[in-house]
């Protein structure tokens, strides 16, 4: 995991001296404004370049005393920007005046400063402007802006110990500087801190009383103060860390730049610039991308922490609803806070953990489509091999088709093979030896040569393997079924959907000629109003451990009942046993109901004495039998429809007769029909993934279809229970 910031990380390098600094102040017991109170202090205002500091409690405390030594209460304004924390502007609030937010300069997130004047009224007593991320403002611009309009400028360093413009120190520019030493900062505390500098004496004086009960002396109290001390323990903690912030802040920048250098052009990110006259002293290393929220999913399920800074901008915070101000007029910090994602950033990061960051980075930029560039060639102009590098995932049962069907392809390579026994490694040696084996499919997805990956493993692994695949920004066929919950589904489709991969299921069937011959006679009406379905599909073995029958054979019979009839099922029944050691349901029968009282029953079975294959679909017009075992004819269509008639010899008993009004039985030849649907199935992926089109069995097909297994898989557990999908 890499932590967004590590505190545990940096104390461990001033352990002792902190236990030393901390012993001191026990030992001595002076916890309120003690002797190191004072010498923090000293040394933090001689760091800031001025006359006085004063610690106080928090950046927030600094804030608000600063304004109330300023005097500035109810009836004045105060002009913020609009893209802060929001104890910027809670500490005008608690002042009673008004905060007036003011849009974000697009290039360095800060106050647009040519945004300011349009928004000086008679009110405005103060301007505060906000170093944020550690960025200085440009406080030239700044002063002389404010002295124009006779402004007060109260500077929000809490982001920026340390930062200079133009070799001095920010905080140093305006009347009073306030800074935050919550822990996270570039000088943090161990716990809440904060402090105020000021070159003014009287204001220094003022604000000395106001942090201490409005007291210039114990127990006389001539204002309004506050209880707002920077506690002794924390000023001795202070006082060790103020040492080694110049270093820090170094190392800070040079991870900005390790990061610049390395991210330079990846997708759309864009980069913070770095002002090498007046550098900013990171205290947040924030990039902007139009995936901002995909890309901080991609990298938490990768263990990268980041963050947003921030995510609801503060005219859209409940606490200033009342300000009444619409996202509209700060476009810039409303595009913002939806494009801003701050990455790990403090000084202890090394090199390693920005290569995981910024390798990660890249793997979720990786092109998703047009990989083969050149299409119909697979060598490019510099003679480089452009066919698909793929990877496949489990040579068991399966697999070896797979393999066999991607080494068939032109377009394609059969970069890896993984699988969990070496023995099937080696069968996969022997057969290719081009291929590289594994025993983790993990080597795959290091690789980014492989653009995708078949997963061909136990169904009860797809999700997990092929969610991974998808992190990894792989394009994914993964045999049916898809995965075993609707849940895990629509997790797989959204992973795919938001990073622009393909995801495809192994529906073979729609991918067999006869299938798709059917469809069609389905779509040109000649069979009629559906009635019916029946499909049986039984044989004696082979007998899955990992599966019951209903996941392990059913998938095919769903995807045809849902292809042929093309609408959502409406509820499910279904009945089985387990005669097995394995304790699995070995037989199952399943009806499901669709609309307009079409039906389709599902006969599934693992011991029968022969191989059965086959579906009945009864229309109004025609019926048609698909037996997929007959390798001759594979479909018959049995021509007219059928007739109820009276039986002659038993009119008395009111019995009936269906007769087919005719023999006439037509066995059709079919296109293609010995196409492998295997390989039409892979090249339509392939075809997907140089294209960017949507599979015909897709995530959502996969969907589909696990949520029709879903319900028949509770009706088995409840006895039947009919249950609606
Ligand atoms: C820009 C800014 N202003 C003010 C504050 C408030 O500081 P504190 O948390 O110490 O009250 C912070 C701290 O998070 C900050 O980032």
């Amino acid at each position: 995991m890499i932590p967004f910031v590590d505190l545990k990380a940096q104390y461990q390098t001033i352990k002792n001296e902190i236990g030393e600094a901390v012993n001191q102040v026990l030992d001595q017991t002076n916890f309120i404004l003690g002797d190191p109170v004072a010498k923090f202090e000293e040394e933090f205002a001689q760091f800031c370049q001025v006359k006085y500091c004063l610690g106080v409690a928090s950046g927030t405390d600094a804030l608000h005393l600063a304004l109330r030594a300023l005097e500035i209460g109810s009836g004045d304004e105060v002009i913020i920007p609009a893209n802060t924390f929001v104890a910027t502007a809670l500490a005008v609030s608690y002042t009673g005046a008004t905060p007036i937010l003011v849009d974000a300069d697009p290039e360095n997130f800060n106050l647009d400063l040519n945004k300011i004047e349009e928004k000086i009224t008679a009110k405005t007593k103060a301007i505060i402007p906000v170093h944020l991320y550690g960025r200085p403002m440009d406080m030239d611009k700044l002063i002389t802006l404010a002295q124009k309009y006779n402004l007060q400028v109260v500077e929000d360093a809490c982001q920026a110990h340390g930062a200079t413009w133009k070799n001095k120190k920010v905080g140093s520019f305006g009347i009073i500087g306030c800074f935050s030493f919550y822990p996270g900062k570039n000088l943090g505390a161990y716990g809440d801190g904060g402090a105020i500098v000021t070159n003014d004496e009287a204001l220094a004086e003022k604000l000395k009383m106001l942090r201490n009960y409005g007291s210039p002396k114990k127990y006389y109290h001539d204002t309004l103060g506050y209880n707002s001390r920077l506690d002794t323990l924390q000023a001795a903690i202070l006082r060790v860390k103020l040492k080694y912030l110049p270093d820090w802040n170094n190392q800070r920048l040079g991870h900005a730049k390790l990061y610049n250098e390395k991210l330079t052009g990846v997708g759309d990110l864009i980069l913070p610039s770095i002002d090498w006259a007046n550098p900013s002293v990171f205290h947040l290393y924030v990039v902007r991308t139009k995936k901002r929220d995909a890309l901080l999913k991609y990298l938490s399920d990768h263990g990268v922490q980041t963050g947003i800074h921030y995510p609801v901008p503060l005219y859209s915070l409940g606490a200033y609803k009342h300000l009444n101000r619409r996202p509209e007029d700060f476009p810039i910090t409303e595009q913002l806070s939806q494009e801003i994602l701050s990455l790990p950033m403090f000084a202890e990061l090394n090199e390693e953990q920005i290569d995981i960051v910024v390798n990660l980075i890249k793997q979720f930029f990786q092109p998703a489509i047009n990989i083969l560039n050149n299409q119909g060639s697979s060598i490019d102009n510099d003679g480089r091999d452009q066919k698909i590098k793929l990877g496949l995932i489990g040579y068991g049962y399966w697999g070896p088709n797979f393999a066999r069907t991607i080494k068939e392809s032109t377009d394609c390579e059969l970069k890896y093979c993984a699988d969990t026994k070496a023995e099937n490694l080696t069968k996969i040696k022997e057969k290719y030896p081009q291929t590289v084996a594994t025993l983790n499919y993990q080597d795959i997805l290091a690789d980014p040569e492989v653009k995708a990956v078949v997963i061909v493993t136990p169904t009860k692994t797809h999700f997990e393997i092929a969610k991974n695949c998808l992190l990894a920004g792989k394009h994914v066929l993964v045999e049916k079924p898809l995965c075993y919950t609707s849940w895990e589904a629509r997790e797989l489709i959204n992973i795919a959907d938001e990073r622009g991969l393909t995801l495809m299921v192994g529906h073979i069937f729609l991918f067999n000629p006869a299938v798709r011959y059917i469809k069609e006679l389905i779509i040109n009406k000649e069979i009629g109003q559906l009635r019916h379905l029946h499909f049986q599909r039984r044989n004696l073995g082979p007998i899955r451990q990992d599966v019951n029958v209903l996941w392990d054979l059913a998938p095919h019979d769903v995807v045809m009942a849902l292809n042929f009839i093309n609408e959502t099922p409406i509820s499910v029944v279904a009945s089985g046993e387990s005669f097995l050691p394995s304790g699995l349901y070995d037989v199952v029968s399943a009806s499901i109901k669709f609309s307009n009282n079409i039906i389709a029953n599902i006969i599934l079975s693992w011991i029968d004495p022969i191989k059965m294959r086959d579906v009945t679909i009864v229309g109004d017009k025609k019926m048609i039998l698909f037996d997929d075992v007959n390798p001759s004819e594979k479909i018959k269509i049995f021509n007219k429809n059928i007739d109820v008639v009276k039986k002659a010899t038993d009119a008395n008993f009111g019995e009936y007769q269906i007769i087919l009004n005719s023999n006439e039985i037509s066995i059709p030849a079919i296109a293609n029909i010995n196409k492998e649907p295997l390989k039409e199935e892979f090249s339509h992926f392939i075809d997907c993934l140089t294209t960017g089109q949507r599979p015909i069995s897709d995530g959502e097909n996969g969907l589909a279809v696990v949520k029709i297994l879903e319900a028949i898989q509770k009706s088995l557990d409840n006895n039947s229970q009919s249950i609606n999908i």
